[in-house]
């Protein structure tokens, strides 16, 4: 389809050799003699792009530049200047014009600058709604079909639209914070803020101004009333990041907020009613932290209404291929990295490796990998040694029923053996569904010396 242009000039001559130059180079041409009619032709048809005169009768181009900005912001405008009138012409640049072009006309000029535009144009509108893509799409996504990604979403489905008070545990980097965003995003409370507090990040002096907010003067520096991050979370949800790392005082001050929904400033006196709902993370064992003095009680049950525990990725280590593949995905939409795949005895060292900094970790690899090995395919011996000879997990779950794994780093033969008829037996007597007399047979072991190694091997018999 063709490209709209309006030009707004009052010289009969320009519009005329404007449109000419525009036509050849297939632009849709309109033309309007005044600020007044150009706005008025702006109400009813949308152009792609404006050329402006700045000296009109009537309307100025400056003041028809601004209303265009102010109504169709996206709406890219190249002024037209008379010789000697760059000073002008740099103010409308200011104003958000997109360029200028100078009389008398450059035939070339004309038709870059307007080129030029059309794409700017194109780009802005493309990368805007890339990026409301990504604000909707990012955090409702849990990647993982494991059991317990499956009914953490199906626990996030049943507590979202109630209003309760949700505390998510779970070691550094297993997805916390992806969690209290999906929990927002499928709350009532969706359209409006999700206010996010890192409790750890915070000085102890300036907490109390960050989340109650200050009035001018309230201290020294507080040049200008502020709000804090419960004015900020009204309606909306607040997420107390790292909750284990706040303070026994401002645990007790915060206590009583949350429970009164009801605050002043630092500084100020007017008591300010809010309606929050409240998530909290926390890597930390807050129990633990209770019966060492550091945490307290009354808190804890206040905010652990519904308590969601994040497992570390080593147990729904069947997640591994598939948070690799989401991570390979958006990097390369985000960065436009070369694709990259793994082997499959690649994959496979990576999803025994326990992933002590869990799925962070994991997709911090995966970044690293792309930039190092784009467009390649990554076999075993080029995974980082870390990584390679770092912990395993003994079984993952993706092994159950299938292949046996060889224990990893051993080298004493007795405990060997010892490993693999332990779980040759295990993975047998699941086949023959617990009947003992029947694998006896079938692996030609008498009965009762079988019934000794299962034993042995704390090998559960029903
Ligand atoms: N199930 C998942 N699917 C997709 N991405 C995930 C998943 N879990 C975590 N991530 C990603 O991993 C990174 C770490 O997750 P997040 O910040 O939520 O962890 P956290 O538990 O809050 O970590 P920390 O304890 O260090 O604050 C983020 O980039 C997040 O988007
Ligand atoms: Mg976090």
């Amino acid at each position: 389809m063709n490209k709209k242009i309006l030009i707004v000039d009052d010289e009969d001559g320009i519009r005329y050799s404007l449109r000419g130059i525009l036509e050849d180079d297939g632009f849709e041409v309109s033309e309007a003699e005044s600020g007044e009619k150009a706005l008025s032709h702006l109400g009813e048809e949308r152009p792609d792009l404006v050329f402006l005169d700045i000296w009109l009768p009537g309307m100025d181009g400056l003041e028809v530049l601004d209303r265009i900005k102010k109504e169709w912001d996206w709406l890219p405008v190249v002024m037209i200047s008379g010789h000697g009138n760059i000073e002008t012409a740099v103010s409308a640049i200011k104003k958000g014009a997109f360029d200028f072009i100078e009389k008398p006309l450059s035939l070339e000029k004309v038709v870059i600058t307007a080129e030029k535009a059309v794409e700017f144009s194109r780009l802005q509108s493309e990368n805007k709604a890339l990026r409301t893509r990504i604000a909707n799409e990012q955090p409702a996504k849990l990647t993982g079909k494991s059991d317990s990604i499956d009914s953490m979403r199906e626990v996030i489905g049943q507590v979202a639209p109630t209003d309760a008070w949700v505390l998510i545990t779970g070691e550094n980097g297993t997805g916390k914070e992806i969690v209290a965003r999906s929990i927002h995003s499928l709350s009532q409370r969706s359209d409006k803020p999700l206010v996010a507090v890192n409790c750890a990040a915070i000085p102890e002096e300036l907490i109390e101004s960050e989340l109650f907010g200050h009035e001018k003067g309230a201290f020294t520096g507080a040049e200008k009333a502020q709000e804090g991050k419960f004015e900020l979370a009204d309606n909306g949800t607040l997420f107390l990041d790292e909750i284990g790392d706040m303070s026994l005082k401002t645990q007790a001050k915060i206590l009583r907020i949350l429970q009164e929904q009801r605050f002043e400033r630092v500084g100020g006196r007017k008591t300010i009613n809010v309606d929050v709902r409240v998530i909290a993370a926390t890597n930390k064992d807050l129990f633990q932290e209770i019966k060492n003095g550091n945490f307290r009680e009354d808190l804890y049950y206040r905010l652990k209404v519904f308590p969601l525990e994040v497992p570390p990725l080593r147990e729904r280590s069947e997640d591994v291929p598939q948070l690799i593949a989401e991570f390979i995905t958006r990097l390369n939409r985000q960065h436009g990295f070369k694709p990259l795949t793994f082997t499959d005895p690649a994959l496979k060292v990576l999803t025994h490796y326990s992933w002590p900094g869990n799925v962070r970790e994991l997709k911090n690899f995966v970044e690293r990998m792309l930039i190092m090995f784009g467009g390649k395919e990554v076999g075993p011996e080029k995974l980082p040694p870390e990584i390679a000879n770092g912990p395993r997990i003994e079984r993952p779950e993706t092994d159950h029923g299938q292949a046996l794994s060889l224990p990893e780093g051993e080298v004493d033969f007795k405990k060997a053996r010892a490993d693999f008829e332990a779980q040759f037996l295990e993975a047998k007597l699941r086949e023959y569904k617990g009947n003992v007399s029947k694998l006896a047979e079938a692996v030609g072991l008498e009965r009762s010396s079988l019934y000794r190694k299962l034993k042995a091997y704390e090998i559960q018999v029903d």
